[in-house]
């Protein structure tokens, strides 16, 4: 138990003057749909569109307001579609074209939005762009793609330079019939698209107009700060000492030209009135962020920012990791809510998505007993906050990681499975660093969030009568959809109660602004929404499972006398003992003045 000194709020930000303009993208709460996993109404394993049909009642009365669906498009799926073959067809085992104009036409129908994955940075090699790039060095593709010469170095043939691919080994692969090497960040079969070439960024324009055409609203932009690199292809410099292939971010997470071409995506956007998230690894210096993000910049309406989700990598790569506490995210979140306020641009808030492991099982101890107040609480603290809130499907339902007994080959994904194989070759004589980076992996690996969605405890757990592409989590008997619905203190119902809040509370709890308790306190985060245009709303949540005395500022021991609660994940209510409150395992409390709207 651990008693604080009282609290002091931060001064209020200094830029912005008057509540933020609104817009229907700043106040939608954003449900990602992973297709292969959601449901499969075809009986063949795999989740397809029709089942994200028949499931638009139970996302419309979960609250949420719009569809992000992963990419559906053409793909051989080397990483699961995020390769893509035909910008403008779906992948024959998710449906046709007709399917998705009849799901678009079925979130309008309920006053909900549809948002496509955009993947430009690079496509499929079974793209017939490439096909027709890598044949030779003459064709009217030849520069689509980014190609280049090799170095030899004593006679042996080597990539132009040391970048490594995010999925690991080099980021550059061989191509006999040009005896050029092509640049692929991700895996050699996703070449990347070579954006100096302006017919490359005219197709890209052309095919978002196709799907806007279609009645779209908007789209998730994939690692859409990597489409421009440092001219030249320098070497990047050694982070990682030792190792062949060296993390080029330098190089290619903002290159010179970003900033113009996503003025140029923004164009085409406008003429629809729709919107974008920009997903941007690797990019946190406030000068980027703000270039992209600030309203009148005209480039990107909000970017998904990585440092929540990065806070536990350590400095060897992905799978090593790194200690962080209450104090670390607090630091992260206060910086960009009151970043984002001043420089008039607008969060992204997400804790969960398809490359992230279940936040149940990643940012807290969840025994058991302890994981649907565990799950409420990372549900008030993300969903109290100011931005868009993106919500991952089964995070509403508080599903957790893969079981620690599962085997590797439980594990589909490339990066996994690409991460291992080295790790194996890397530590084959060290047996402590190779279990540290199982742990790791484990936590962190993306097959995590891949699982099928728990809909019932029936075979399956519903989401379809054959095999499952991948194995359904082991606990979908006591975590299902089916068992939440209609249970009042289930997380599924708390999701809901919170997604109305921030519709009934919109001025305090999406566009009020932020103001952090910074009393150093190692367990408890409690922040202030308002900044005197709107009702102040007071969030508090203890992020641990142990008891926390702790002593509010004046101001909330004020609110928790004379207001009222808008949500809360413990039964009773908020009771001070003189001047402390004594918060259970991950109690979390949501505020407000009476009378607010
Ligand atoms: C980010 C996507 O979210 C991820 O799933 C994918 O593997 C890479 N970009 C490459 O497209």
């Amino acid at each position: 138990m651990t008693t604080t000194a009282p609290s002091q709020t931060q001064k209020q930000s200094p830029g912005r003057q008057g509540p933020p303009t609104r817009a229907w993208w700043k106040e939608a709460s954003i449900y990602q749909i992973y297709p292969a996993s959601f449901v499969d109404s075809n009986g063949d394993g795999l989740g397809d569109i029709r089942g994200v049909i028949s499931k638009l009642d139970y996302l419309h009365s979960l609250g949420v307001d719009a569809v992000w669906l992963c990419p559906i498009y053409e793909s051989p799926q080397k990483d699961m579609g995020y390769d893509i073959a035909n910008y403008r067809a779906i992948h024959a085992p998710y449906g046709t074209l007709e399917d998705v104009e009849e799901l678009t036409g079925a979130l309008h129908a309920r006053g909900m939005k549809m948002v496509m994955d955009l993947v430009v940075n690079h496509s499929s090699d079974q793209h017939a762009w490439f096909r027709e790039s890598r044949s030779s060095k003459g064709n009217p593709k030849h520069d689509w793609y980014i190609w280049r010469a090799p170095r030899f170095v004593d006679g042996k043939r080597l990539p132009p330079n040391n970048w490594a691919s995010c999925f690991g080994g080099s980021a550059w692969a061989y191509e006999e019939a040009r005896g050029e090497y092509y640049l692929a960040l991700f895996c050699p079969e996703q070449p990347d698209l070579n954006w100096e070439n302006p017919d490359v960024v005219r197709e890209v324009h052309d095919i978002m107009t196709f799907w806007l055409e279609k009645g779209v609203d908007g789209f998730r932009m994939d690692v859409i700060n990597m489409i421009s690199k440092t001219p030249g292809f320098p070497d990047a410099a050694v982070s990682l000492p030792g190792r062949e292939w060296q993390p080029a971010f330098e190089h290619h997470s903002y290159g010179p030209r970003l900033n113009e071409f996503l003025k140029g995506l923004r164009e085409v956007l406008d003429r629809y009135d729709a919107f974008a998230v920009g997903e941007m690894p690797c990019v946190n210096q406030d000068s980027q962020v703000a270039a992209v993000v600030a309203a009148e910049r005209k480039e990107l309406n909000m970017i998904f920012q990585f440092d929540i989700v990065d806070m536990d990598i350590g400095d060897d790569g992905k799978f090593s990791p790194r200690k962080w506490d209450a104090n670390t995210l607090k630091n992260i979140v206060n910086r960009w809510q009151t970043f984002m306020y001043d420089v008039d641009g607008w969060n992204a808030l997400f804790l969960e998505n398809h490359d992230q492991a279940r936040s149940v099982s990643r940012f807290t101890k969840h025994r058991p007993e302890h994981r649907t107040l565990a799950a409420k609480m990372l549900a008030t603290f993300i969903g109290t906050q100011a931005g868009t809130l993106y919500i991952y499907q089964g995070q509403e339902l508080g599903m957790t990681s893969l079981p620690e007994t599962w085997s590797m080959d439980q594990f589909k994904d490339i990066e996994s499975l690409n991460l291992h194989a080295e790790a194996v070759e890397r530590f084959k004589d060290n047996k402590e660093a190779m279990e540290i980076f199982m742990r790791d992996l484990r936590k962190k690996a993306r097959d995590n969030a891949r699982s099928p969605m728990q809909w019932n405890g029936e075979k399956n757990a519903g989401f379809s009568v054959a095999k499952p592409w991948m194995r359904v989590n082991d606990n979908y008997p006591e975590i299902n959809a089916q068992q939440q619905h209609g249970e009042g203190g289930s997380v599924l119902s708390y999701w809901r109660k919170l997604l109305q809040a921030r519709k009934d509370y919109r001025d305090s709890l999406v566009y009020g602004n932020f103001e952090l308790v910074q009393d150093g306190h190692e367990a408890v985060i409690c922040f202030k929404r308002g900044g005197g245009y709107c009702a102040d709303a007071w969030v508090v949540v203890n992020f641990t499972d142990s008891e926390q005395s702790w002593r509010p500022p004046a101001e909330l021991r004020a609110m928790i006398a004379s207001g009222k609660q808008v949500l809360g994940n413990y039964d009773d209510d908020v009771v001070l003992e003189g001047d402390v409150l004594q918060l259970r395992p991950f109690e979390s409390r949501v505020l407000i003045a009476q009378g607010a709207v």
